[in-house]
């Protein structure tokens, strides 16, 4: 079959549906693949390219199936071929005359927004993988507009503080949001009605702020909608915070209901001047800030900058395009079970059943209510409580070191000469300082720490090469041993330190 990838008509669109790399993909399910001219040009990818991926330039609309991004202009409708299937973002919970009109005509259509968030279906995705880009470009608008560092620094010239950044909202953009400033050296905090997000946000170096101590943890994995003794609290904590932070960040949606109104106009007054405001949820109905204007930048009286942008995921076309591209060769992978260039569509399916309007010309929307999967049970498993080991009575303890203490002193006088005695001291002295040192070290660092400590076999293999030439056989062969061992400490643990510190290091 053909695929045909669509130049974006969409006035501002900088994406396309497919990349080099993810036609070659294309290719090797067996499909063949037929550009737009000009298709990728505003994402930096050239119909040459393309053609040397294996695809060739011409009528996109005239294909079996047909990849866009937004939603099909009425003309790009009545161009489809009968038969064809159409797959794009079809906005479909919003605009249900687009359903309408798709299902008027004889053709299969695929909404890439509609597919269920289970986390089988989680690499079709674009709303996610879309919102990641577009948290992380919404950190880069605001520090490009902050008149600052993000990172604090100790120069020569003086301390600079770091920038504060709250983030509200912490899904999929607003985790993005909190890495993104995170990496560049802001201090972050965020908010979310949603607890169970407080690891995941603290996992990323941010702080989670909670609203109210006594918010039920969601059945669903999305916010519900929030009653007026939170809304008080949560006014309260964003007032403050308000006056406190440099950058705001606010992702909060709760799904099928407009855009939270979070951040007043007074709290926006309540900020310096200099900061700066990303309501990703700017909308032409409203944002979660007052004042945001969907797709513009404005600067209040009080000198603060509120971007609206609605097109954050589009201002990195290249990656929107590769991530976007890479969500659909995903779906091809399940609609092709053959590798064969054959689309087969498996109603029995939750994903392609709940991402399906329209199949062959019969309205499939809405697809049937589905669980997601990223609802947490309902009640915690309840967990057998371990016994807890009794600390040693300080009784005992005495008895444990005077015993000690008898033992060594025995031992010191039965030793045939001076320089045991004195190999035995520094034994016992060593023993002593080590049970400190690890003890006090907390358990999550001893992997790290005996890695390092285990160069001090160093030492051993020193001592041990000065005794291997020994006469006698016993001490060659233990020396041999020493060396042995010690070596592999050695190594080991400088291959665990490497290992370590790669792990902390950037992109791990
Ligand atoms: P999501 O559903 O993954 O996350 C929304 C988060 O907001 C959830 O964690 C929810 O618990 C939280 N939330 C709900 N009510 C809240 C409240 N009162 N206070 C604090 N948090 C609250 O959604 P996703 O994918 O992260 O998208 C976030 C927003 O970004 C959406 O409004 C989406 O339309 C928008 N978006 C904007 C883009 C742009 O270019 N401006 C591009 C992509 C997404």
């Amino acid at each position: 079959m053909l695929i045909g990838i669509l130049k974006e008509a969409q006035a501002g669109e900088t994406r396309v549906a497919a990349t080099p790399s993810t036609v070659a993909q294309l290719v090797k399910l067996g499909y063949d693949v037929v550009l737009d001219p000009d298709a990728g040009a505003l994402s930096s990818f050239t119909d040459d390219v393309y053609v040397a991926a294996g695809a060739s330039i011409g009528d996109a609309l005239g294909a079996d199936i047909v990849f866009g991004i937004n939603p099909p202009t009425p003309a790009q409708r009545d161009a489809l071929k009968p038969g064809a299937t159409l797959v794009a973002t079809l906005g479909v919970r919003q605009d249900l005359d687009m359903v309408r009109d798709l299902a008027s005509r004889p053709i299969t259509a695929l909404a890439m927004d509609a597919v269920p968030r289970i986390s089988r279906a989680q690499s079709l995705d674009v709303l996610s993988s879309m919102a990641n880009i577009s948290g992380y470009r919404a950190v880069i608008e605001a520090a490009h507009e902050f008149g600052r560092f993000f990172t604090g620094q100790v120069t020569a010239a003086g301390k600079v503080p770091p920038a504060k950044v709250l983030v509200v909202g912490a899904g999929v953009a607003g985790l993005a949001a909190i890495g993104a400033a995170g990496s560049l050296g802001a201090v972050v905090r965020a908010t979310d009605p949603r607890p169970e997000v407080a690891d995941q946000v603290g996992s990323l170096g941010g702080e989670y702020l909670s609203v109210s101590d006594d918010t039920e943890v969601s059945t669903t994995g999305y916010a519900q909608e929030m009653g007026d003794d939170y809304k008080a609290k949560e006014a309260a904590l964003y007032g403050a915070q308000c006056a406190d932070v440099d950058i705001i960040v606010t992702t909060a949606l709760i799904p099928g209901r407009p855009a939270p109104r979070i951040i007043t106009a007074p709290m926006v007054a309540a900020m310096k001047p200099g900061s700066v405001i990303v309501d990703m949820a700017a909308s032409p109905g409203g944002g979660n800030v007052e004042g945001s204007v969907a797709g513009e930048k404005v600067i209040t009286d009080g000198g603060v900058t509120i971007i609206g942008y609605t097109d954050l995921a589009g201002r990195l076309p290249t990656q929107a395009s590769q991530l976007y591209g890479q969500n659909l060769v995903n779906l091809m992978k399940l609609l092709t079970p053959g590798k064969d260039g054959q689309l087969v569509l498996d109603f029995d399916d939750v994903v392609q059943r709940g991402m399906t309007v329209v199949r062959d010309g019969e309205l499939a929307w809405p697809p049937p209510e589905i669980a997601v999967s990223s609802a947490p049970p309902t009640k915690p498993a309840e967990v057998e409580p371990t016994p807890t080991k009794q600390p040693m009575s300080t009784g005992t303890k005495a008895a444990l070191v005077c015993g000690g203490i008898a033992i060594f002193g025995l031992l010191n006088a039965l030793a045939p000469t001076d320089r045991l005695r004195t190999h035995f001291t520094v034994l016992m002295l060593s023993i002593v300082i080590g049970y400190y040192v690890i003890g006090k070290v907390a358990h999550a660092l001893h992997t790290p720490l005996m890695s390092v400590t285990n160069a001090i076999s160093g030492v051993v293999v020193v001592g041990a090469l000065l005794t291997v030439t020994a006469d006698d056989t016993l001490v060659r062969g233990l020396s041999a041993v020493a060396i042995l061992l010690a070596s592999i400490n050695v190594i080991g643990g400088f291959a665990v330190t490497r290992r370590m510190l790669a792990m902390f290091g950037k992109g791990h």
